[in-house]
């Protein structure tokens, strides 16, 4: 069956990702399955998008009554899901602002660097090895030159500069708009900032007037043991970014401001046909409902300490350690083994995804619990087994 799919997707769809690695049909908690019934656990969660995992009735109840009362009414008119969304949102950051909703994590950064030319500045900072997501503004923030090179010209005055302390301090001027910047570069390979950053940044942009933008959509949602990334450090951002988890599999993004940065746009300046519509708010309340209701932010700080050791007991001569918080994890391995090591992990029925030659990520569900670290711990290790006997 799944071979038949794949052909057939060849035939019909862009090839911007590549052949896919498995045709899915069926998913429920941390486990899909496959169009040929191969079972596996889902460690990747959709890349951190599902959070509460396949098929969980909270999400399917909210989707079903919402689509059933009032699905899409258009941008002229406003809904209490989408107010009680964007309150809610602004409160789990405790502080005051206004939220415009977008329909996915790259419309949430168009909308940011949109609202950084509001400043009267167009010197934007962002740091190497960034992602940001495809569209042309964020493709622009994005520091990865390999994938911005073809569609130049890209929107102008972004700089990239390594992430550190130093380069901050050598960059953030009067002539700054906006720093731009993931509380862990996810797709560099689940990268944290050196330590102090994110407070360096906070201190810098505010002395000279410049905006702190901080992307949470792979890190938000609760994933890495907070609300936010940019809550470890203490800090409150003149923005934030999110999608991926808040929807949990739903499409949903949304740009959140606090402080001058939420009268930035005026009347007209910026939209969005689906953005912020009653079924995409009703779905990420449900979702972040859940988070709330039941420990799972407490609960990714718990799973991920415990993949971790579990990984680091493996002793295997392949890993050489551990990155990123919370259920945003990057497995660091001596040689370029991670594609290698991701098909291995799948052919034993267990899905992770190598996120750069020598990085194994997962993104897992919020919610999942000691079955599945035992799971997981038991095929990754068949896994580097495998790859380590091949060598
Ligand atoms: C940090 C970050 N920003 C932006 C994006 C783009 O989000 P989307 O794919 O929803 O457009 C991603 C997606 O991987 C991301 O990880």
């Amino acid at each position: 069956m799944s071979q038949q799919w794949q052909e057939r997707y060849a035939g019909a769809l862009m090839n911007t990702f590549g052949p896919p690695k498995l045709v899915l049909v069926r998913g429920e908690g941390a486990h899909v399955w496959d169009a040929d019934g191969k079972e596996y656990v889902d460690l990747l969660g959709g890349i951190a998008v599902n959070a509460l995992g396949h098929a969980h009735p909270a999400l399917v109840a909210a989707v079903t009554e919402q689509l059933t009362t009032l699905g899409h009414v258009s941008n002229f008119f406003t809904s209490a899901p989408q107010v009680e969304l964007a309150e809610r949102l602004l409160s789990l950051v405790a502080a005051d602002g206004r939220v415009f909703f977008t329909n996915s994590g790259t419309e949430a950064n168009e909308a940011a660097f949109k609202l950084t030319r509001r400043t009267g500045r167009t010197h934007l900072v962002a740091a190497e090895g960034s992602f940001h997501g495809r569209t042309m503004g964020s493709l622009a923030l994005t520091g990865k030159p390999h994938m911005r090179e073809a569609f130049e010209p890209l929107p102008g005055g972004v700089e990239h500069i390594p992430a550190t302390v130093e380069a901050l301090e050598a960059t953030i001027d009067e002539s700054v708009a906006a720093l731009f910047v993931e509380p862990i570069q996810g797709e560099a390979g689940v990268v944290e900032l050196p330590d102090g950053f994110m407070e360096a940044a906070r201190e810098l942009t505010a002395r000279h007037g410049a905006l702190l933008v901080v992307d949470e959509i792979q890190t938000g949602a609760g994933r890495t043991g907070q609300w936010f990334g940019f809550q470890h450090a203490g800090i409150t951002p003149d923005a934030i970014t999110v999608a991926k988890g808040i929807g949990g599999g739903f499409p949903i993004g949304g740009l959140v401001t606090f402080g001058r940065a939420s009268s930035l746009y005026s009347k007209g300046q910026h939209g969005s046909t689906f953005g912020g519509n009653p079924l995409a708010t009703a779905v990420a309340n449900a979702v972040l409902d859940e988070i709330e209701t039941t420990g799972l932010v407490e609960n990714a700080t718990v799973r991920g300490t415990q993949i971790r050791e579990r990984v680091e007991a493996m002793d295997s001569p392949l890993v050489t350690g551990t990155r990123g918080r919370g259920l945003l994890l990057g497995v660091a391995l001596s040689e370029p083994v991670a594609m290698p090591l991701a098909a291995e992990a799948m052919r034993a029925g267990l899905i992770v995804n190598a996120a750069n030659d020598s990085t194994i990520r997962m993104a897992p569900p919020l919610n999942i619990g000691d079955a599945e670290v035992d799971e997981f711990a038991d095929k990754f290790s068949l896994a580097l087994d495998a790859v380590a006997s091949r060598r």
